[in-house]
């Protein structure tokens, strides 16, 4: 298909998703399975946006690094010992291997290659053998420097120098969950799952409650659950217990709720997601997210990551009582994993047609129209 073709994808798509939700179709198949149209997406998604990279506390003390590969490059954030906390490109500026690899903390940046080091300022510090180079000049030779702003200890990079500033991105999802302190919460805890499916299948997953009676009946079962209006580039789902469901409905949650909640938030657990790939679900006492990180069309790696406040943390207690909610969100995180590659092997068929919105798949549409929106823009 040439370019034109795709923007005519792209506009009856828009066309079809953005009617109505008794009306609607879904996605068309070559959405989640044409690896030119994951091309576009890197673009005008991943490159333009912003990407949620990992929480402040995550790189806490000086030396401390965090290293991921997002849809738009391999990222690197450090704490450099004047304790300024920097985003950079993760690629060595000899001849672009990636630099480190996960998290750890180190004093220099130290190539793998051929032993370039970096401060953890971004400063080139030594290159062997090349200060006979005829104008060499270390200057020249530091890291790529990211943009990066946080909101609320959650760290978010763009490689788009003209992307609105990251509070603008967020729009009201700030205030909305303003009354869950999440600037006090530490990150506690990660397991990363890898998918056979595209990466919005993930997302999309992530909003509906409709499929959690069937996909989730060993486990939280059947949901009810309500849309929650949103401005910037978030949706929202909240599904209503007046308990917190990070845990099993067999375990009872160990911690109380946040004191100060608001009255809706004391109503149940906030599923967003965030423009393009993450969602941060937001329960009555803890936080936990899926960051989703996409390697090609057909293959994503979930990242589930876990929050709880600072005072549940320093319990002695914390350990054993926080322990159901990490078991929670990995089953959990498992069973939407096995049905979204059955969804995504289905979606491979020629004979695949967009398919009728449910009346609780709104935020489903909403968030594919957010997709679309920016594909037509970019
Ligand atoms: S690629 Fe990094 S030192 Fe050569
Ligand atoms: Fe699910």
């Amino acid at each position: 298909m040439n370019t034109k073709s795709y923007q005519q994808l792209i506009e009856e798509a828009r066309k079809k998703t953005g009617a109505p939700l008794d009306q609607a179709l879904t996605l068309p198949g070559a959405f989640y399975t044409d690896p030119s149209i994951f091309e576009l997406e890197r673009k005008a998604l991943f490159e333009a946006g912003w990407l949620f990279i990992c929480r402040d506390d995550q790189v806490a003390a000086p030396g401390d690094y965090f290293a991921a590969d997002t849809a738009a490059g391999p990222v690197l954030i450090a704490r450099g010992e004047d304790r300024e906390v920097r985003a950079f490109a993760n690629i060595c500026r000899h001849r672009g291997s990636i630099l480190l690899e996960g998290q750890g903390s180190c004093r220099r940046i130290v190539c793998p290659y051929h032993a370039w080091s970096y401060r953890l300022d971004g400063r080139l510090s030594s290159a062997p053998e090349m200060a006979a180079l005829p104008g060499f000049e270390p200057t020249d030779n530091g890291l790529i420097p990211l943009r990066m702003e946080s909101w609320a200890g959650f760290l978010f990079i763009t490689c788009n120098d003209n992307a609105p500033p990251l509070r603008n991105w967020l729009g009201d999802m700030p205030d909305r969950l303003a009354s869950h302190k999440l600037e006090e919460m530490r990150h506690v805890w990660t397991v990363s799952l890898e998918a056979s499916c595209n990466w919005k299948l993930l997302l999309e997953n992530a909003i509906e409650a409709y499929h959690t009676g069937l996909v989730h009946r060993d486990t939280v079962g059947a949901q009810a659950s309500r849309g929650i209006e949103t401005r910037g580039h978030w949706a929202c789902l909240q599904v209503l217990s007046d308990r917190s469901i990070a845990t099993l409905p067999g375990d009872e949650p160990g911690f109380a709720p946040i004191a100060g909640l608001d009255e809706e938030a004391r109503q149940g657990t906030y599923f967003t997601a965030i423009l393009p790939n993450c969602q941060f679900a937001v329960a009555q006492d803890c936080l936990w997210w899926l960051n989703i990180r996409p390697l090609s069309v057909d293959r994503s790696v979930v990242e589930i990551g876990g929050c709880f406040p600072a005072d549940s943390i320093a319990r002695p207690d914390f350990e054993p009582l926080a322990r159901p909610y990490f078991e929670r969100w990995e089953k959990v995180g498992r069973e939407d994993v096995a049905i979204l590659e059955k969804q995504h092997r289905a979606l491979m068929s020629p004979k695949h047609r967009p398919g009728r919105f449910g009346p609780r798949e709104e935020q489903v549409r909403l968030f594919d129209l957010m997709i679309l929106d920016a594909l037509a823009a970019g």
